[in-house]
């Protein structure tokens, strides 16, 4: 009977097993709900590790920080591609990436590694550079009935997916090229809305005008019209390439897989810039010190502010260390993704307390990350946004944070973790830091409502990322004077 109804009984030496009242669902309705309150209940309830079944998947979630390393490091009772292929196959509709498949020999992780790190970044964030001024500065993108997702989804958009060429620069041209990417951010925001529900396993064919969202993005990114766009970046180009030589994807699926890519690079960049933005503006004491750090680097380096000539030339090594730390503690309030493994078969799971239990194939682990951003004996204060959190004494990056008395190894994980971890990170915090720093040199901005609360976190979307505010901030800003 317990089979017949999909509820799991605990066997000798396995985690604790919660089945949740509902079937199928499981606990999935209390985990969403409040996720970190319904994993401390049951750490409380039944220790370091604990089983839940959620969306018809049992989850063993591994709460001791000290032992996430018996997961990260990647052993060899631990699959990563399973999982990860399997949820883009459902997003995304493409086929699988999963050489196993016999779709593709393609090597994904070693062309996101060649594409997005090491000589690859500096071409990337130079032309961020040039789109986010081009945008904020020599359109109206940046009037009061726009905002900040806009200008990073169009900059972010041509960085990767480069501009149409052709020889019409004519202002009819700019006013199509325009509204292709205003249409992808309405397309991108319908189809993110219902990205957990297909995570969780619903088929997109549910949701109407999500799916018409995902296909009309997919239509713009056939190599028919990929190949009319010039400028665009190696990631684009070499998936283009390895897609039409070493996959049997059809043309379709090929598209879908830019769709992917897509997502990836704007689903977390665009919240996490608001957060950054907003509590850098609501923190007088960040705002002022990343004003005067730009400013000096602004006049130190010899370069000209010119809003007439939007083309000040932040590189590499201009890059403020202080609004690196304000995107830091930003992303620590408001991350949320969830690091999974899967088990290749049966086998015992030693955690750092020398105690070990059984794991059964195809089971899922999983480490909560938020469950350290929270946690108040590792960040005093941990719901307060202090924007040096992360800098020492000598205004070095602090790196050294304890939990009962031991010195931790993870404590910062918005980026994921081991061989899963994010390819884009780099990238990711260059943007934001460029957007920042560009912000700061040509506009006065503030807060509509200078006491306005932090709005809450969207729960729906956690394990997925950084979370979205439940609802926008209004901000005001102007041209500084002189500039
Ligand atoms: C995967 C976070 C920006 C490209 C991931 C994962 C996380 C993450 C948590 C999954 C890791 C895991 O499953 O353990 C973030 C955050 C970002 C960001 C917080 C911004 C603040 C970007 C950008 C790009 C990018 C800008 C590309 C331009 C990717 C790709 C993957 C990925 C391609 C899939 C990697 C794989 O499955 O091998 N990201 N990301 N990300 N991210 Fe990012």
């Amino acid at each position: 009977l317990w089979l017949a109804v999909g509820i799991r009984r605990r066997q000798p030496g396995e985690p604790a097993v919660e089945n949740g009242f509902i079937p199928y669902l499981g606990c999935a309705l209390q985990f969403g709900a409040n996720p970190l309150q319904f994993l401390h209940s049951r750490q409380k309830k039944y220790g370091h590790i604990f089983t839940c079944k959620i969306a018809g998947q049992y989850i063993h979630f591994l709460c001791d920080p000290f032992s996430y390393h018996s997961v990260i490091r990647q052993g060899r009772h631990l699959d990563w591609r399973k999982f990860h292929f399997a949820t883009s196959v459902k997003a995304f509709g493409h086929d699988s990436f999963d050489p196993r498949h016999g779709h593709t020999t393609e090597n994904l992780h070693q062309t996101f590694l060649k594409t997005l790190q090491g000589e690859a970044l500096p071409s990337l964030i130079e032309t961020m550079m040039g789109h986010l001024q081009d945008v904020m500065l020599r359109s109206d993108t940046l009037s009061p009935s726009k905002d900040h997702w806009e200008v990073m989804f169009e900059s972010g958009y041509l960085t990767l997916f480069g501009k149409e060429f052709g020889e019409d620069k004519s202002q009819a041209r700019q006013a199509a090229q325009k509204a292709l990417i205003f249409n992808a951010l309405e397309n991108f925001k319908e189809f993110d809305k219902i990205f957990p529900a297909l995570v969780a396993g619903l088929p997109i064919h549910v949701f109407k005008s999500a799916y018409s969202a995902r296909e009309n993005l997919a239509k713009t990114m056939h190599a028919d019209n990929l190949s009319k766009r010039e400028n665009m970046s190696d990631l684009i180009s070499m998936r283009m390439i390895l897609n039409d030589s070493l996959s049997t994807f059809n043309d379709l699926s090929k598209a879908r897989t830019h769709v992917a890519l897509l997502w990836a690079s704007q689903a977390n960049t665009l919240p996490a810039t608001f957060w950054s933005l907003f509590y850098m503006i609501r923190s007088p004491d960040a705002l002022k010190a990343a004003h005067e750090e730009v400013q000096k680097i602004v006049k130190d380096s010899g370069l000209i502010v010119d809003a007439n000539d939007p083309t000040l030339k932040l590189s590499r090594e201009h890059f403020t260390t202080i609004v690196i730390y304000i995107i830091k503690e930003a992303m620590r309030l408001s991350s949320a993704s969830m690091n999974v493994r899967v088990a290749k078969e049966d086998f015992l799971l030693h955690l750092d307390n020398q105690e070990a239990y059984r794991i059964r194939k195809d089971d899922v682990i999983a480490l909560y990350p938020p469950m350290l951003h929270y946690d108040p004996e590792i960040y005093e204060d941990p719901f307060e946004y202090k924007y040096d959190r992360f800098l020492d004494e000598m205004g070095q990056e602090k790196s050294t944070f304890y939990h009962n008395g031991r010195r931790l190894r993870y404590f910062y994980m918005p980026f994921g973790s081991g061989v899963t971890k994010c390819p884009g990170r780099f990238f990711a915090v260059y943007e934001i830091k460029q957007f920042l720093s560009l912000v700061l040199s040509y506009f006065d901005m503030e807060l509509l409502d200078p006491a306005i609360k932090v709005p809450p976190l969207d729960q729906s979307r956690a394990g997925l990322g950084i979370l979205q505010p439940t609802y926008d901030v209004d901000f005001r800003y102007k041209l500084k004077a002189g500039i």
